[in-house]
């Protein structure tokens, strides 16, 4: 798939805010626990929350778009792997693919709103397609979590501002590159 426009590899991991680098220890605190992946993601939601009001949480080179495509700024990849947290800046108009995840996530907007569509991939035999089973409107500073499977989705900013979120992931981003599992390039139906 297309993977979201990157800034370099370790851009944003050595030089955290003070903020990130706090709320970087609450969550290590809770992926220490071992819960499961949707109480983990539970968890994670509540501690993300009151960061997303934090103006000091990203860097200004953070906060930049791309012309071309959403862009993904890694802000931390934990050093065993077991979490990432990036920030998604989305332009006017710009959206991500149908796609699902390799792993819980857990979505703050950071600015501006988000419209998610969430989908469920029928399989009648022959051909597989999508159906839309919900769009909403992620407001500013809200939270949603997910866990796969069943995470399929798209995201789009249809605002005519910038719009960031901040994404926990539970995996190595650093590594893979994105949380991205599979690209959804199928006909979407009704029912
Ligand atoms: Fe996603």
């Amino acid at each position: 798939m297309t993977a979201p426009k990157q800034a370099s590899p370790d851009s944003g991991v050595l030089e955290q805010t003070p903020a990130m680098t706090e709320l970087v220890a609450e969550l290590r605190a809770i992926v220490a626990e071992e819960l499961s992946a949707a109480d983990t993601a539970a968890r994670v939601g509540d501690r993300l929350r009151p960061f997303l009001e934090r103006h000091d949480l990203l860097r200004a080179d953070q906060r930049e778009g791309d012309e071309q495509e959403y862009r993904q700024h890694l802000l931390h990849a934990e050093e065993d792997g077991s979490f990432s947290v990036v920030s998604l800046v989305w332009l006017p108009g710009q959206r991500t693919p149908v796609h699902d995840h390799v792993s819980w996530c857990v979505v703050g907007v950071y600015l501006g709103a988000e419209v998610e569509t969430r989908y469920r991939l029928v399989d009648d035999g022959a051909t597989q397609f999508l159906v839309p089973e919900q769009t909403s409107v992620n407001p500013l500073h809200s939270t949603c979590g997910f866990a796969p499977p069943g995470d399929i989705h798209e995201v789009h900013n249809d605002s005519a501002g910038k719009a960031i979120s901040i994404h926990v992931y539970g995996a190595d981003i650093r590594k893979l590159g994105s949380s991205v599992r599979r690209r959804y390039d199928l006909p979407v139906r009704a029912s």
